[in-house]
């Protein structure tokens, strides 16, 4: 293999078929490809064509046949305070009852099984149950309540769905199933089953024909064997729902040869993790992030993975440091705003176990400080590596190849280009590719995307062409909706996103989403939501809205009693997570003479910056009535 950076992504680019047969040999193939690469259809590619897989073979049994006692699965919840270790060949055996259960419900290849969870065991039992089976997992990330979570049910169309009785944050107990009970009124289509896991942290009802207790079938079918089944390459593995510029989440959907032979490379290159070890990410498995390093990168590696309920600071923010020297943890991955919120805390807390384990910290999500990146650096004595992706990527776009060449990260970048990846900045009006450093342009990636990254939006080709291949004039070239600049040294720079995507805590969420939950409130007219910056979370969202009846909030009193309700309103449908920090009331929302809504200049007010010349603005009183609010608001 190759033994710089340079020429291994040179390599990927000039010869990818070269380069990615060789990267393949990193899985095991039931039936070896015929191709490569199908590039017949653009913007569509087919990766290793003819060949057939199953990811949960790689990702356990393959393991568990040579090494059955090494540790696969280690959980910890400092929640409900306990810790278990699975090994592969007890995680097979995990995943076997699971998929044996879902079976017997009448789950097969192609089917949708949604998984509602908090961060316990049963939800990497219940992905890996179905990649097991071929059955496509769509798992919605446990802060979603359930008008969101009725959205992505009606897309997926599940035939079952896995949930549990409650998740804990902060030592609050979650319950999920009243959420989901609604969601499930809510939506137009009815699962026929819910397996529900009963944690015993809060009492739910039981819906008669349709709620299934997960742990009666486990002991009835625990022992049974169900072998993997055999797909092709380019089968539907999963699909992970994503904000974009509209209020409907589009269903990324990935395959699973391809997305197989990606997570192994990049634990290879990138990550330098090896198998035997043991990698943390701190992330969830409602996310990207949790979907290919928390289950099935680390795994497909041989690793094990430490998947954490909890947060950073309870019982201590030590806590993650006690796990990386009580598990002996090489690889960590985790966001900037954990590491935010640790520095918030005592010190002491980052010396006080032995971290000689730890080999480096990537962290990924959303922009990386140079003052947090120094402080963490500094704090923990290792190599703290920035890596830049996507939903739809699936895995590091920008970051460094530690596993190829040891490179010093810079501050502020996330780094340089990963094997595959055509990377672009493009002129925003022309299209024209920007070729002289140190210009800003929109940050894109040429035909075809590598393997790993999204198939298509599920269910809906025609919108994945036009979201993502048809913005950018006269050109079909990938669009990631950031802005971004390369220097002289070729490391690029991310400077925010072009869309109306925001970014809090790492989360990424749609402000129309938000808009037309708040805008469903029938004291409202219209609402215009912004990300706005934050010291602590990178962005928080805030709401503007023009009342029916303005006499609503003629008082601060009033104004304050329908903002509560309006707050409540965001919990109960979307979650905590989609929460804005403020509601604000105007008179009217700043647009164009078009009548087109200018989230950018409400955002640059908010931020005390100018808003530019971008406004041609129909009625100026708008953005100096959200001046006022923003300067008085103290
Ligand atoms: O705007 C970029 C930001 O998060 C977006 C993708 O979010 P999501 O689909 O949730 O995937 C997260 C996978 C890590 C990007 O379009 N973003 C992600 N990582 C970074 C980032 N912005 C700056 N620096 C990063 N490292």
């Amino acid at each position: 293999m190759t033994d710089s950076y340079a020429a291994m992504y040179r390599r990927s680019i000039d010869d990818p078929d070269g380069f990615w047969a060789e990267q393949a040999r990193r899985i095991d193939w039931e039936r070896p490809f015929d191709q490569v690469c199908d590039t017949s259809h653009p913007p569509f590619a087919r990766w290793f064509v003819g060949g057939r897989t199953n990811l949960c073979h790689n990702a356990v049994d393959r393991h568990a046949a040579t090494r059955p006692g090494d540790a696969a699965l280690i959980w910890v919840s400092s929640e409900v305070g306990q810790e278990r270790v699975y090994t592969f060949s007890e995680l097979q055996a995990e995943v076997e009852v699971m998929a044996a259960i879902l079976a017997g419900q009448g789950v097969r290849a192609g089917d949708r099984v949604l998984i509602y969870l908090p961060m316990i065991p049963e939800a990497a039992f219940a992905m890996l149950a179905c990649a097991r089976l071929g059955a496509v997992h769509s798992v919605v990330f446990g802060g979603f309540a359930s008008h969101a979570l009725a959205n992505r049910i009606d897309d997926a169309e599940p035939v079952l769905i896995v949930s549990a009785d409650a998740g804990s944050r902060n030592g609050r107990i979650v319950p999920y199933k009243p959420l989901l009970d609604e969601a499930i009124r809510l939506a137009a289509h009815k699962p026929a089953k819910v397996l529900m896991i009963d944690r015993g942290l809060s009492p739910f009802g039981r819906v008669a024909d349709r709620d299934l207790d997960h742990a009666a079938l486990r002991e009835r079918l625990w022992g049974t064997r169900v072998p993997c089944e055999w797909l092709p390459s380019d089968a539907i593995s999963y699909t992970l729902y994503t904000s974009g510029t509209t209020g409907r989440p589009k269903g990324v959907q990935r395959d699973v040869g391809g997305h197989a032979v990606a997570l192994a490379t990049s634990m290879a290159l990138i990550y330098d993790g090896r198998a035997g070890e043991t990698f943390f990410s701190t992330s969830d498995i409602g996310w990207v992030v949790g979907h290919s390093y928390i289950v099935y990168g680390p795994l497909i590696a041989g690793m094990a993975t430490l998947m954490y309920e909890g947060t950073p600071v309870s019982p201590d923010a030590a806590v993650w440091w006690r796990l990386v020297e009580q598990y002996r943890v090489t690889v960590m991955f985790s966001a900037p705003t954990a590491v935010r919120v640790l520095k918030k805390q005592d010190p002491a807390c980052l010396t006080r176990h032995d971290l000689s384990s730890l080999r480096a910290l990537f962290l990924a999500g959303e922009p990386l400080d140079e003052p947090t990146a120094r402080w963490i650096a500094d704090a923990i004595g290792k190599p703290v590596i920035d890596n830049y992706w996507q939903t739809e990527t699936g895995w590091p776009i920008l970051t460094l190849a530690r596993g190829v060449e040891p490179a010093a990260p810079k501050f502020g970048s996330p780094g340089v280009p990963m094997p595959g990846y055509r990377v672009q900045l493009l002129d925003e009006q022309t299209g024209a590719v920007l070729e002289a450093p140190n210009q800003k342009g929109l940050l894109a990636i040429a035909y075809p995307l590598p393997p790993g990254c999204m198939q298509t939006v599920w269910r809906d080709d025609e919108r994945f062409v036009r979201t993502y291949w048809s913005s950018v004039p006269g050109r079909q070239v990938y669009s990631t909706f950031d802005w971004a600049l390369r220097d002289e040294d070729g490391y690029y720079f991310i400077l925010g996103r072009s869309d109306d995507v925001i970014n809090v805590a790492g989360h990424r969420l749609g402000t129309r989403e938000i808009e037309e939950c708040i805008a469903g409130h029938p004291a409202v007219a219209e609402v215009a939501v912004v990300g706005v910056a934050d010291a602590l979370k990178g962005q928080v969202a805030m709401a503007f809205a023009v009342l029916k009846d303005p006499a609503r909030a003629a008082t601060p009193q009033a104004a304050l009693a329908l903002e509560g309700e309006i707050l409540k309103r965001v919990d109960q449908q979307l979650g905590a997570v989609a929460r804005p920090s403020r509601v604000r009331f105007v008179q009217l929302l700043p647009k164009t003479r078009s009548g087109k809504l200018l989230r950018r200049a409400i955002q640059a007010v908010c931020e005390q910056r100018d808003p530019g010349d971008l406004i041609t603005l129909d009625d100026p009183a708008a953005l100096q009535q959200i001046r006022e609010l923003v300067a008085g608001a103290g």
